[in-house]
């Protein structure tokens, strides 16, 4: 008889807030493309936590169809992993309010995402901004997920996401699988070109501070040559040298070149150089997934087919999932027909 192995499986999102960045690509998409021939995965595109800030609809839709032809211009392919949209599968929200219910207070207060946008958007503290944490627990424990690639920003609420499947599990018995988070050891907090102490970030008001993965390459070139480096003039990475560290950063992922290669290439050379290497490596490492976006956009009928097939196939798991989450929780089932 054939032994079949059940592959682990992996979940992870992105919000359809704006232009995808550079930041985005190295810190967690990269990792979703290389694990989708080894996990089963599940690629979401959260429509549900962007509104969490004030969103324009009509730009909402568009972004949000804009960023799943983006991700399959990334080189994932919608055949092989479950890519949808996050309010199409409505029991990632009824999950949400379960979990709400063994989420503490003071959990949700010591979030520094929640303080930096809480200060960003004073006008709209609102309740989902202060719960986002929640639903994002509640889109990874639907599916049990093994492992979840996430930038570093996002650790904290994975820790928090672990947490609460912990305490449901001491509860109730062994119902969710506590989920590992999956940063890369190169690229996991990719920051500005401007303030190279902050995180590149798609909501900066300085449209330099970062690379958009659909940028034309004259744009990307101006940029890095513009970068924040400092007076040294030495290609090397160190405490203190945050602006080149992270261009080092940049180069490495775009590459494949280790920081030490790097140092030995620019050894006695100066950032004009540097940069320019940096930015062409940038050009051709992003060349064909715009090529590729441009093509999956002007096919809308196959976009669609794309989303709402797998929003089927992630329903249906989600709903196998939350049947016995009601169950425990000591809902009545809900009857059948
Ligand atoms: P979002 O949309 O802000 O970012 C998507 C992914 O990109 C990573 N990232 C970065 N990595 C390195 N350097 C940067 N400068 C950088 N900026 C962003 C983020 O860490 C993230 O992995 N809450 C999530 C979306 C989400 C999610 C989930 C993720 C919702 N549900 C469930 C994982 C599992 C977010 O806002 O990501």
């Amino acid at each position: 008889m054939e032994v079949t192995e059940k592959r682990q499986r992996v979940f992870s999102g992105i919000q359809p807030s704006g232009n995808i960045t550079m930041g985005n690509y190295m810190g967690a998409i990269t990792n979703w493309v290389a694990m989708q021939d080894l996990y089963d995965c599940l690629f979401c595109v959260v429509d549900m936590h962007a509104i969490t800030v004030r969103q324009d609809p009509k730009k909402l839709r568009e972004q949000t169809l804009s960023l799943l032809a983006l991700l399959i211009g990334c080189g994932l392919d919608p055949e092989k992993n479950i890519m949808y949209i996050q309010s199409h599968v409505p029991q990632h929200a009824e999950l949400s309010w379960i979990l709400n219910c063994y989420t503490m207070y003071g959990e949700l207060s010591r979030m520094t995402q929640f303080k930096d946008k809480s200060q960003k958007h004073a006008d709209n503290i609102n309740a989902g901004l202060f719960d986002y944490p929640v639903l994002m627990a509640a889109d990874i424990l639907l599916y049990n997920a093994d492992y979840v690639p996430i930038g570093e920003d996002q650790k904290q609420h994975l820790e928090l996401a672990r947490n609460i499947a912990q305490r449901f599990n001491n509860h109730h018995g062994e119902v969710f699988t506590v989920p590992e988070p999956y940063i890369p050891k190169v690229g996991g907090r990719i920051m500005s070109l401007a303030e190279p102490d902050k995180k590149m970030s798609k909501s900066d008001t300085n449209p330099n501070a970062y690379i958009l993965l659909l940028d034309k390459p004259d744009d990307i070139m101006r940029k890095f040559k513009r970068a924040v480096t400092d007076s040294e003039a030495k290609v090397e990475y160190r405490e203190g040298k945050s602006g080149v560290n992270n261009l080092m950063t940049i180069y490495s992922v775009a590459t494949g070149k280790s920081i030490s290669e790097i140092e030995n290439e620019f050894a006695g050379k100066g950032y004009g150089d540097f940069k320019t290497a940096v930015g062409e490596a940038v050009v051709e490492m992003l060349r064909p997934i715009r090529e590729k976006t441009e093509d999956v956009l002007k096919n809308k009928d196959y976009l669609e087919s794309v989303y709402a097939k797998n929003a089927a196939l992630a329903s249906r798991l989600a709903e196998r999932n939350l049947e016995k989450i009601r169950k425990k929780v000591g809902f009545v089932a809900k009857p059948r027909g």
